[in-house]
């Protein structure tokens, strides 16, 4: 009963802990210190991913592909894509990608900060699909979270391809909090419509795929 009362009590300031949490600093030290971005992007999960994203390309003929959030490169190994670019608030991916993929000319990276993308960047990086693959849930503070999501679909010509939890809920990770996002995308972005959602069937992962299409 007590240990009850003092949960409900410290909960609600959660929020005030994803403010203060830097994620940058968090992913560019987890890059820095040669891990990589999770268990997300490995094994028959990563293959789930990349065959569903290959198919969707090839069949919406799909010229230009922009991500936010290409992490460690190991899911872009499998991308099949007439061209592709990575964003990452993490400099050292940045840099580890750009020498993987050096020999790749479909391939290109580029560090995003979500304080800078504006004008003639995001114009210069505009593509027909946009990539948010296990990005949302740890896009933890709001202000974050708001500016990446408009950055994404300003980005986006004709669709966005979010891979993502879709419910509330904050959890001991600072670096992780899942999100109701599809009611932020439906207020925020009327001019995109949610066209398909496809049930990650692989693994209990708290992800699936949720694919917007420009009206
Ligand atoms: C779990 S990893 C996923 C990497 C890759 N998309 C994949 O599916 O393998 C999450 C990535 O999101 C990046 N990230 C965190 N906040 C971001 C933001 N505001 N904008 C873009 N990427 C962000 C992290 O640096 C990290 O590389």
């Amino acid at each position: 009963m007590r240990l009850l009362s003092l949960f409900e009590r410290t909960e609600p300031t959660r929020p005030l802990y994803y403010r203060l949490f830097d994620s940058t600093q968090y992913w560019e030290q987890r890059y820095s210190d040669g891990r990589d971005s999770g268990p997300g992007s490995r094994g028959g999960h990563r293959r789930f991913k990349a065959d569903f994203l290959n198919a969707f390309v090839n069949e919406h003929d799909i010229d230009s592909v922009l991500e936010f959030g290409c992490g460690d490169g190991d899911q872009v190994a499998l991308a099949e894509y007439p061209a592709y670019r990575g964003l990452e608030i993490s400099e050292s991916a940045v840099e580890a990608c750009s020498r993987r993929f050096a020999d790749d000319e479909t391939k290109t990276f580029a560090h995003y900060d979500p304080g800078e993308y504006h004008g003639e960047q995001r114009e210069r990086f505009e593509a027909e699909l946009v990539l948010s693959l296990e990005v949302v849930f740890h896009l933890v503070d709001d202000e974050t979270f708001e500016k990446t999501m408009h950055d994404m679909f300003a980005s986006a010509t004709r669709y966005v391809i979010v891979f993502s939890s879709n419910h509330d809920e904050t959890t001991p990770e600072l670096h992780v909090r899942h999100r109701r996002f599809t009611d932020y995308v439906e207020a925020a972005f009327p001019n995109f419509e949610l066209i398909e959602t496809v049930e990650n069937e692989y693994e209990s992962r708290h992800a699936d795929f949720y694919v917007y299409e420009k009206r």
